[in-house]
């Protein structure tokens, strides 16, 4: 969590409202292994991380509500009686979309203030927006006393996103947000929605994230006809998701589905099947395993699947030249953001100056790289400065 964040949105919202707020930092995630596996009912392997969104929330007599982003410069005024979508790819559709889903289930919150500032590079696919989803609601449960469970809370935070912001999301990105444990990272089972923890412990090796710093256009459009193409498939095998699908079952039905979507359905069930192994791996203190999964994983997110961009096979191939990074994909949901890099401790800094410099040269741009660590999810913060 960063002091400094929760300073920021407290100093302003004083000065602002002119009341005492409550504090709430809502962290992003990353994923180690098990990526579009979410929405097929599968397993992923999340976990918090040290990087988020700091909100300052308290009710308002003004007669409407306000959300400030304070790192955009940018105010909205709200009824929560009129309440509808704000325009495509804004940062309101978040906190609107939250409050609809609450309205929806006959919630009931009254006029509220929120300050929100973050520090989860946008598109880096570290899941920002469910780390505002996140703030949003845990602060509204906090301040209405409206009783909700954290699992009642990440399926409002989805919903919001399907709805308000038009992204048929799974639930990893809320799930991670919100039951995060420092040091650890969560084997998600997304049909039970339960997960184990895993405590991260790479001993001489380290995960580090690369951020190519480039979002394509039409990511969501393709994240959507991705999740589409997945279930039209399990309705062909008759199975409730593909997570329920073997690679036999799929033969079955090779000649009623075009060669892509062959590829995609096979891609999911091989990274669920990934994501399980990966797990004993840890368990096994078998890095070596655990870095082949991951290189594994970024093969078919980028043939299969068919979600990588030139700029994320780029920094893997970079890593595969070094024998020191064991493993190495893209993170979350694609065409942009970071990879995930498994490498040695005493190689890291040598490694990401290499694959920066080599990144400069080819797309004349730079990535950046961020050492992260793993930390606890979405929680109120006590502490007065
Ligand atoms: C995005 C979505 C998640 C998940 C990942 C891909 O981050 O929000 O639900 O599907 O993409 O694994």
């Amino acid at each position: 969590m960063s002091a400094t964040l929760i300073k920021d949105v407290k100093d302003k919202f004083v000065e602002t409202f002119k009341a005492d707020p409550l504090l709430v930092f809502s962290p992003g995630r990353i994923n180690i292994i098990g990526e579009h596996t979410d929405y097929n009912d599968g397993f992923v392997f999340p976990a918090a991380v040290d990087k988020g969104i700091a909100a300052a929330i308290q009710k308002s007599d003004s007669g409407h509500s306000t959300a400030i982003a304070l790192d955009l410069d940018s105010t909205i005024n709200f009824e929560l009686d009129k309440l509808k979508p704000s325009k495509e790819g804004s940062w309101e559709n978040y906190v609107l979309g939250v409050v609809a889903e609450l309205q929806n289930r006959n919630i009931v919150v009254g006029d509220f203030n929120i300050i929100i500032k973050g520090n989860i590079p946008g598109g880096s696919g570290m899941s920002s927006s469910a780390a505002l989803e996140n703030s949003v609601v845990f602060g509204l449960n906090e301040l209405f006393k409206l009783g909700l469970s954290k699992h009642d809370m990440i399926l409002i935070s989805q919903k919001a996103e399907h709805n308000y912001v038009g992204v048929n999301c799974g639930i990893m990105d809320q799930y991670a947000s919100m039951f995060g444990i420092k040091n650890n990272a969560l084997h998600l089972d997304c049909r039970t929605v339960e997960s184990k923890p895993y405590e991260i412990n790479f001993k001489d090796h380290q995960l580090m994230l690369i951020n190519t710093n480039v979002k394509h256009s039409l990511s969501d459009s393709a994240y959507n006809d991705r999740r589409s193409a997945c279930e039209s498939i399990s309705e062909l095998l008759d199975v409730k998701a593909l997570r329920d699908a073997t690679e036999a079952d799929l033969e079955t039905i090779i000649d009623k589905v075009t060669p892509a979507n062959y590829q995609k359905a096979l891609y999911v069930i091989q990274e669920n099947n990934r994501t399980v192994k990966a797990a004993k791996a840890i368990e096994d203190g078998d890095l070596e395993t655990l870095g082949a999964l991951i290189y594994q994983s970024h093969n078919g997110l980028s043939t299969q699947y068919k979600v990588s961009c030139d700029e994320l096979d780029f920094l893997v191939e970079q890593a595969k030249k070094n024998k020191h990074v064991l493993g190495a994909r893209m993170m979350g949901g694609g065409f942009g953001g970071c990879t995930i890099n498994l490498v040695a401790k005493s190689e890291a800094k040598a490694f990401a100056e290499t694959a920066s410099k080599a990144y400069k040269n080819k797309f004349d741009k730079a990535c950046s790289v961020y050492f992260i660590q793993l930390s606890d999810g979405t929680h109120l913060v006590r502490q007065t400065y």
